[in-house]
């Protein structure tokens, strides 16, 4: 097709068919694991992000991950991680949104876009009603994630940065309670200055 950019020789690394061009979208599957730490990888600076995935993975507290692949190579990758809100009731279960990654080369052509929303739909359905990310308002805001809804949470990462969604009925306040796999990014020394993502 002609709207696809030449591969990168990380990808023929990974398989060796040159891609077709059709990216489709499905859930992570365990032997997935390795393309999706070579993306990571690949589109961050550091280790961080790449810890962060293998933590959550062992610790469970991946909630969904969803990948787009062409031919074989996983392309993109989004993960959504069980994040908790607490606020002297219940604990609320929530997810925060990190990291999403696609590679160059299929950049631009609305792949992290269809992994969003995808995943939207299916956390929803699965009877998710808040999501939480930390991260740039000018991308996640075309999804409906915006800071005015987050707010009123407390968390260490409160600023214009942290932002939410919520599909049905969810708290506004309460105090942010990341997933333990998040403190490798803190512990990161090559990360920014957050766990931006
Ligand atoms: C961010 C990322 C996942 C987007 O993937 P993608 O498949 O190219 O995204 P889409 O095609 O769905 O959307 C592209 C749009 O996002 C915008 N965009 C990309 N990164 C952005 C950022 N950091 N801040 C604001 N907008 C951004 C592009 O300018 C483009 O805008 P347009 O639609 O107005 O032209 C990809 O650039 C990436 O992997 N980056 C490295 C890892 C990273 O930074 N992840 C988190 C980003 S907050």
């Amino acid at each position: 097709m002609s709207w696809i950019k030449n591969p990168s020789a990380r990808l023929f690394e990974a398989q060796p068919e040159p891609p077709s061009g059709i990216v489709t979208l499905r859930e992570e599957e365990d032997g997935d694991q390795g393309q999706v730490r070579g993306l990571i990888e690949a589109s961050f600076p550091g280790t961080g992000e790449a810890l962060l995935v293998d933590r959550l993975r062992s610790d469970g507290d991946i909630v969904l991950s969803l990948v787009a692949e062409d031919s074989g190579v996983v392309v993109g990758y989004v993960s959504f991680s069980r994040l908790t809100v607490v606020d002297g009731a219940a604990p609320f279960r929530a997810v925060a949104l990190a990291p999403l990654a696609v590679y160059p080369e299929y950049q631009q052509q609305g792949i992290a876009t269809r992994l969003i929303r995808e995943a939207h739909a299916c956390l929803a359905a699965l009877g998710e009603t808040l999501s939480v990310v930390l991260g740039e308002p000018g991308y996640y805001g075309r999804f409906g994630y915006h800071h005015r809804r987050a707010a009123g949470f407390e968390s260490d990462y409160q600023s214009p940065y942290l932002m939410a969604l919520s599909f049905g009925s969810a708290p506004s306040g309460g105090r942010l309670v990341y997933p333990a796999a998040f403190n490798v990014l803190s512990d990161d020394a090559t990360h920014q200055t957050d766990h931006r993502v």
